[in-house]
């Protein structure tokens, strides 16, 4: 496994390969969830490119981006395991300048959900990702349906900016108990892990409900609701796969999403229906 810190080096050293790319951008701290993109790429591919970049700019003021997990050496032994042929390892110096060409998130679709209580954060999300996309130029890049708000936003960004990769959207990994895995996960005491499995049992209980034929978008998100409690909630939403907004389930064409706050952790997860 060849390792690039320059983007212009891997730019060149991608450029005469005729071989198709699978592409996974990740933030590090890597866990069976970014596995899952990593195998789907390899089997989809002859080549495969990881990049680790803790993007600074989609955090917010007095979020964790100080202290993100950075698990480098784990990092490489899992890539080079998993079959990686490239891992792009750039500092924040090599992705971004002084005075920079902005690229702002749709101002509807961008700024509800996580965007409404974070908003530079798809800003921030969609410009790395263009530029990650830009330097690898591949032919597929993967993205976790665990951020699917991410996922809409940056589909929405390659077809209206006439980009010719091709999105592929990779299901939840979970822990044996439902937990959606997360590289925030290692912030949570044993008492909040446990709290935190109120998550996918709320998303459980609108899987429960819709197939029951309960439909009710307002009915759904008020039991979600109870079984949430105490914990703090950002939003819980049912939506279309367009997010916009649905007075009742269409089956095949929803999502559920919830975030929570457990301590001092933002979690996040949603259920396809
Ligand atoms: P990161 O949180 O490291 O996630 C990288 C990719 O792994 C994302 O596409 C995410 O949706 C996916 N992922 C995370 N947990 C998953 C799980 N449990 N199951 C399946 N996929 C999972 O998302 C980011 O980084 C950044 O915002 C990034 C796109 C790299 C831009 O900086």
């Amino acid at each position: 496994m060849k390792i690039i810190r320059d983007p212009l080096e891997l730019k060149r050293y991608l450029k005469d390969k005729k071989n198709s790319i699978g592409f996974v951008p990740t933030m590090g701290a890597l866990h069976e969830g970014h596995i899952a993109l990593i195998k789907k790429a390899r089997e989809e591919n002859e080549k495969v490119v990881v990049s680790i970049f803790v993007n600074p700019t989609q955090f917010s003021k007095g979020e964790d981006f100080s202290k993100y997990p950075k698990k480098d050496e784990a990092d490489k032994k899992i890539c080079a395991m998993s079959g990686v042929d490239v891992l792009f390892f750039p500092d924040a110096k090599a992705i971004y300048h002084d005075d920079e060409v902005s690229l702002l998130a749709p101002k509807v679709r961008g700024f509800v959900l996580e965007g409404l209580t974070r908003p530079s954060h798809f800003n921030g999300v969609l410009t790395v990702v263009m530029k990650l996309l830009n330097i690898v130029n591949p032919t597929k890049a993967y993205f976790g349906k665990k951020d699917a708000q991410q996922l809409n936003l940056i589909s929405l960004m390659v077809k209206q900016m006439f980009m010719s990769v091709e999105i592929v959207a990779i299901d939840t990994v979970r822990e044996s108990d439902g937990l959606a895995l997360s590289s925030r996960n290692i912030y949570l005491s044993r008492t909040q892990r446990l709290e935190a499995l109120k998550i996918s049992s709320s998303l459980h209980l609108a899987t429960k409900l819709i197939r029951k034929n309960i439909l009710d978008v307002g009915e759904i998100k008020k039991q979600i609701r109870e079984t949430l409690e105490p914990l703090e909630i950002f939003y819980v939403e049912i939506l279309n796969r367009d997010f916009e907004m649905i007075k009742k389930v269409e089956v095949q064409n929803s999502v559920v999403l919830i975030e929570v706050k457990v301590g001092s952790t933002r979690l996040l997860d949603n259920i396809w229906i």
